[in-house]
């Protein structure tokens, strides 16, 4: 009998929730995870193969018989280790490098939207930086102004004055900060934002349930945006109704228009929406699982997570079956981040927390867990309802102990 063998290419929360979701499948015999972090270790094989080395991944696959492959981040995506391993014939369930300008290219994500006819906000796009100032000191504040291109989330400056808007500017097609300069500025929309992420397989698309995630890094929605610092599942203040109008209005053209440019896109397309007066309009598009919304959703999926994926693989129908409770999940991050700060901080508490601990940027060193990232681990807690989850992922997140950590004691808020 064929051993069914699955490869997770990350080293994040993310990936550790999608390898836990693997680990729940009887069909799943055995997981590696490349490069993996300590938290995935206990669940899987670590590889020490780094997620943009496309070449050592599918050499890995193809000498260790791996039957499915399963794409973590963007940076992955981008160096086009979908469309290696498609020419070598693996499986792997990620978009290839062009789908994934859904989400790499500001502009091209807009361009879909502008032809396909998707409610986005409305935008100009410039490589110079006098022309772009004009335009945004002539317009009124709050500016938006995105980078154009990938910046794990911290590319976009929403100004709340013009020398902010100036500086953002400067920092992005002057100095060259980022790389490459190009950015897209926005008209600025309103209204709660949640996370609708979708498994897509040319124009198929099986939706997932919706979460919230917290971008700005302090309590009260404050301090500068950050990968996001937590997040919870289900979210009540999201009707069922609006949910399908993002999915009739939002998503399956999205799906459709990609197939119909020749860029058919399988793997998960994640929209970043926001509730407007005038409905729900797109504030970006992400061509992978979101971190830490999958922390939050994929605890909640009763279907099995392998069998979904070969759906998609295969282009076959499923419908996925959800368990009703609630999930929330408080990031504890570095102090300093998103800006700079320091690591190696032992971490303990963690053998004393019930819930689930999603490992982010963490280390292991002679048997201790050290901090090793920005964002360190996200603790996480299931309720009847999302006060339940809340009050008890509170409670887990107190009995972490480690001398460089914060975290939000308001995740939910927005909710309850
Ligand atoms: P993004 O990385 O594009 O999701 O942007 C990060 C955050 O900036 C979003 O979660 C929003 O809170 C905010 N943002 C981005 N674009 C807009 C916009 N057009 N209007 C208002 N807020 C925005
Ligand atoms: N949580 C936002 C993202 O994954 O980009």
């Amino acid at each position: 009998m064929q051993m069914n063998k699955v490869l997770v290419i990350g080293s994040g929360g993310r990936e550790h929730a999608i390898v836990e979701a693997l680990s729940r499948s009887p069909k799943v015999d055995r997981i590696y995870c490349a490069p993996g972090n300590a938290g995935i270790a206990v669940l899987a094989e670590c590889v020490k193969i780094g997620v943009e080395d496309v070449e050592a991944l599918s050499e890995f696959a193809e000498e260790n018989g791996i039957t499915l492959t399963v794409v973590g981040p963007e940076a992955a995506l981008a160096a086009g280790v979908v469309n290696k391993f498609k020419e070598k014939g693996l499986r792997i369930f990620g978009p290839t490098k062009e789908a994934a300008r859904i989400e790499s290219s500001k502009e091209f994500a807009k361009e879909m939207m502008e032809k396909y006819n998707v409610p986005t906000a409305s935008y100009r796009v410039f490589d110079e930086f006098a022309p772009a100032w004009e335009y945004v000191r002539n317009r009124p504040l709050p500016a938006v102004i995105k980078y154009d291109g990938l910046a794990a989330g911290k590319g976009v400056v929403v100004a709340l004055s013009y020398e902010e808007a100036e500086n953002a500017l400067k920092d992005m097609l002057l100095d060259a900060s980022f790389g490459k300069g190009r950015v897209v500025v926005e008209d600025f929309l309103s209204g709660p934002e949640f996370s609708f992420m979708c498994v897509v397989s040319g124009e198929k698309v099986y939706p997932l349930d919706l979460a919230q995630d917290h971008k700005r890094a302090y309590d009260g929605d404050k301090g500068p945006n950050t990968g996001g610092m937590g997040a919870y599942s289900p979210v009540p203040f999201i009707s069922d109704e609006v949910r399908d109008i993002a999915l009739e209005k939002i998503i399956r053209p999205v799906a459709k228009g990609l197939v119909k440019e020749g860029v058919s896109f399988t793997g998960v397309l994640y929209g970043g929406l926001i509730l407007t007066d005038e409905g729900p309009k797109v504030i970006e598009f992400n061509a992978r699982f979101g971190d830490p919304e999958t922390e939050v959703v994929l605890p909640r999926m009763k279907s099995d997570i392998y069998d979904l994926f070969n759906a998609a693989i295969d282009g076959k129908d499923y419908e996925i079956i959800w368990n009703p409770e609630a999930v929330l999940g408080i990031v504890l991050a570095s102090n300093g981040y998103p800006g700079s700060y320091d690591k190696g901080f032992e971490i303990k508490g963690l053998d004393k927390v019930t819930g689930s601990v999603y490992h982010m940027g963490t280390a292991e060193k002679e048997g201790r867990i050290l901090t090793a990232g920005g964002r360190v681990m996200m603790v996480t807690a299931k309720g009847e309802n999302l006060r339940d989850a809340q009050g008890k992922a509170l409670e887990e997140a107190a009995k972490i102990q480690c001398d460089n950590l914060f975290y939000r004691k308001d995740i939910g808020k927005q909710a309850l």
